[in-house]
């Protein structure tokens, strides 16, 4: 196809509709549609959950891949590793369904989408450095294959470009929503790391840690969504407040799922926070449970954690057989449905049944 990157740069407003015109509107029908399809081939339950907006998810795809049309070699081959990996596209999905709650007809939800999606991709390239993960979505990490130097410098690419990108669209708001939450993201990871290894962190500094370092994002997506829908400011907060409790409810379920999970279904090993020194829920809980009888115990294992596996283990089978994970669940069930309970005024419509459905999703999804 015709349309490179850099066109992205000379007109972003004419984007999707160039795009539509180089290679022909049902040749990208047909297009994005496989670019979805392979997308969501590992989630099929996501595949109804995000009903009639799966076509511009397909717009999203081809957008993405734009960035893999870079005349910088390795700015084009880590894009193509990147973006053609199976996420579930769940910011992208909820920013949609929100502009369409409001009715929105335009087509900035396609770029504004993949601007969301892309910050994700380059926090998580970032973060697989920090956090030492060999392996995402059961592939190589990036730093694995190209070294943390180079992906370091990918990962400040893909954020500078999606400012960047932003600052073309038709509101300012909308780069000032993302700078913001991207500091937040950084200012959540940074205090996780800066508290690792740490058995005194409590349950409300590890919500904080979350609602920064995930939540934002989801509440940024779906804040996004509404305002191009012409929300007005009490609807605004309350669709950033329905992301942010949904970004609550996916990372207490990520947590829970590195003490419950598979490692074949995750794509990641499991007990990887634990190797890191990260404290989750699941271990926070353990800690402090019935007065602490289990502290002296995980604390001692835990520091012997690196040099002895069975120590990791026993930490494994306190944990799992103490109520730690149902705890872990009913929290992130807590948060669940909340975002639900703040749909309760709108009107009935596929999309409010969407993201009625979405929390249930995070809730029982197992990778
Ligand atoms: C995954 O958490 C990581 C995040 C949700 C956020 C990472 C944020 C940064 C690296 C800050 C930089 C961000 C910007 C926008 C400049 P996890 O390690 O718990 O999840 P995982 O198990 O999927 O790795
Ligand atoms: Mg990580």
């Amino acid at each position: 196809m015709g349309l490179k990157f850099r066109d992205i740069d000379a007109n972003i407003h004419a984007l999707v509709a160039t795009a539509g015109y180089v290679i022909g509107r049902n040749e990208m029908d047909a297009v994005e549609a496989k670019a979805i399809k392979r997308t969501l081939k590992k989630h099929p339950e996501l595949m109804e959950l995000y009903g009639d907006i799966r076509s511009d998810l397909g717009a999203v795809e081809k957008t993405l891949q734009l960035f893999a049309d870079s005349p910088n070699q390795i700015i084009s081959e880590i894009s193509e590793y990147l973006f053609q990996r199976s996420g579930k596209r769940m910011r992208p999905a909820l920013l949609m369904i929100c502009s369409r709650i409001f009715d929105y007809r335009g087509d900035e939800h396609i770029l504004l989408s993949a601007l969301v999606e892309t910050i994700h991709t380059a926090s998580l390239i970032h973060d697989d450095i920090i956090d030492n993960s060999e392996i995402r979505r059961g592939q190589d990490s990036v730093h694995k294959r190209w070294g943390p130097n180079i992906t370091v410098l990918m990962g400040d690419y893909l954020y500078i470009k999606t400012i960047a990108l932003s600052l073309e669209t038709s509101s300012p708001e909308f780069t000032r929503i993302l700078t913001d939450i991207s500091t937040q993201m950084i200012e959540g990871e940074l205090h996780e790391y800066h508290r690792s290894g740490n058995l005194d962190l409590g349950e409300p500094e590890y919500l904080e840690i979350i609602r920064k370092k995930t939540a934002a994002l989801f509440s940024a997506a779906c804040h996004i969504g509404a305002l191009l829908g012409g929300a007005d400011p009490e609807q605004e907060r309350l669709f950033a407040e329905y992301g942010t409790t949904i970004g609550i409810s996916f990372q207490i379920i990520d947590d829970l799922l590195d003490y419950a999970g598979d490692h074949k279904t995750l794509g990641k090993p499991v007990l990887s926070d634990l190797s890191e020194g990260r404290i989750t829920l699941p271990m926070i809980y353990t800690l402090n449970q019935d007065g602490g009888v289990f502290r002296d115990r995980l604390v001692k294992l835990f520091r012997e954690k690196d040099d002895n596996p069975d120590a990791k283990r026993e930490i494994l089978d306190i944990v799992r057989s103490n109520g730690a994970l149902d705890y872990t669940y009913q929290q992130a069930e807590v948060y669940a449905r909340r975002a639900q309970s703040l749909l309760s005024d709108l009107p009935q419509s596929m999309y409010r049944e969407s993201l009625y459905n979405i929390p249930d999703y995070v809730l029982y999804r197992n990778r």
